[in-house]
């Protein structure tokens, strides 16, 4: 494995450290990316992903540690940022082996980085991780684990969009607004059960039969469209993408019609200066990764010894940090996205100045 044979030049990223792990018994190549610790240990998940190359595992781990480290800076966790990369196909490989040895190397960072699931580890991977190191979260509920993380994830989502909508129409109430929600799935369903119940009215898609069925039968009043394009195209105050990312590009921003887009989707920017046409055509855009902090609020909690009802209450903080961020778009000039990460950053210097002042 070459080590930092990528034109990413970490140094030039910023990163505290980089870890590259290789197990070759079982297989095992993963690196772990720590970007900041100034809030406390980095934690993020980790992605199991067939990489086309060492470079792109490198760069896709340089960059989620980095997005990591700014969002739990606005979920105000006491955590840093990190996230971790296996590279390799899970089907053929993911082994006891392969994740045993995987928690060796979170283990002997001491606690630097907490580990947790993502695209392609699941709650059960972690329970197998667990067994070599304490610093892994996101596990089952018999292990103490918090359980399904897409019910805090929409219920920060809908505080989020709260806070957007009395941003632009001056109450934070989604009654009498059409919502199109593109996504049906686990956290999509949550929050549209939460904007029904709000007085919303809400239109939907998904590519899903299995989806569109659930949808008809628990929430009959909820309209259908073929799909997102037509969710896009039609006539809603909000957006709220919920499925894949890239949701914001260049085709569908200019046929938007709606004001506001906030939804649990990672990355709906499909390129830098997506966010300048979306201020460009008048529409406020909510930061994803803002809005969608209650899964990682949810982990963090476990690592205390997971409480629901406080877990919640922090992801119900995520309505004051968007109207935080929405203000300080507004009076600095700049579109939202770039005032989140000020404000991170802020934070991430402010908090983490503290650990200057020496204690024994
Ligand atoms: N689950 C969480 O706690 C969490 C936390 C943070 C962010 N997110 C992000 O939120 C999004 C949704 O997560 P989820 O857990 O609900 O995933 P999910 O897989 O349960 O749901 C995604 C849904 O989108 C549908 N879909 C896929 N392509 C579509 C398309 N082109 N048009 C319409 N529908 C489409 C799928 O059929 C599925 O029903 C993802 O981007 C995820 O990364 C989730």
């Amino acid at each position: 494995m070459g080590v930092f044979a990528s034109t990413d030049d970490p140094v030039s990223t910023g990163h505290e450290q980089i870890v590259f792990c290789q197990d070759k018994q079982s297989g095992l190549k993963a690196i772990i990316g720590i970007y900041s610790t100034a809030l406390g240990p980095a934690l993020g998940g980790t992605r199991f992903y067939p990489y086309a190359s060492e470079d792109a595992a490198l760069a896709d781990v340089l960059d989620l540690s980095r997005g990591m480290a700014y969002k739990n800076a606005l979920a105000g966790l006491d955590l840093g940022g990190g996230k971790a990369v296996i590279w390799g196909d899970p089907e053929q490989i993911k082994s006891e082996a392969l994740l045993r040895a995987y928690g060796r190397f979170v283990e002997s960072l001491a606690g630097r980085y907490y580990t947790a699931c993502d695209v392609g580890t699941y709650v059960a991977d972690m329970d197998i991780v667990a067994r070599e190191t304490r610093y892994v979260t996101g596990r089952s509920v018999e292990h103490g684990g918090a359980g399904d993380s897409s019910i805090l994830t929409a219920w920060g989502v809908f505080q989020g969009m709260r806070a957007a909508v009395e941003h632009v129409w001056g109450t934070p109430s989604l009654r009498g607004r059409r919502v199109g929600v593109a996504g049906l799935g686990k956290v999509g369903k949550y929050l549209t059960a939460h904007l029904l119940e709000d007085g919303a009215e809400v239109v939907a898609t998904d590519v899903n039969p299995k989806a569109l069925e659930w949808v008809r039968t628990n929430h009959p009043q909820v309209t259908l469209v073929d799909d997102a394009a037509a969710l896009v195209a039609a006539d809603i105050d909000v957006y709220a993408p919920c499925a894949l990312g890239g949701a914001l590009n260049d085709e569908t921003v200019p046929a938007l019609r709606a004001k506001v887009v906030t939804g649990a989707a990672n990355n709906q920017l499909a390129h830098p200066g997506i966010e300048k046409l979306l201020a460009d055509r008048g529409i406020l855009y909510a930061p994803d990764y803002v809005v969608n902090a209650g899964g990682v609020i949810q982990v963090a909690d476990e690592i205390e010894g997971f409480n629901f009802d406080r877990a919640k209450l922090r992801a119900t903080r995520i309505y004051d940090t968007t109207r935080e961020i929405l203000h300080l778009a507004d009076s600095e000039g700049v579109p939202p996205a770039v005032a989140a990460d000020r404000l991170a950053e802020r934070r991430m210097a402010e908090v983490g100045r503290l650990r200057t002042i020496h204690l024994r």
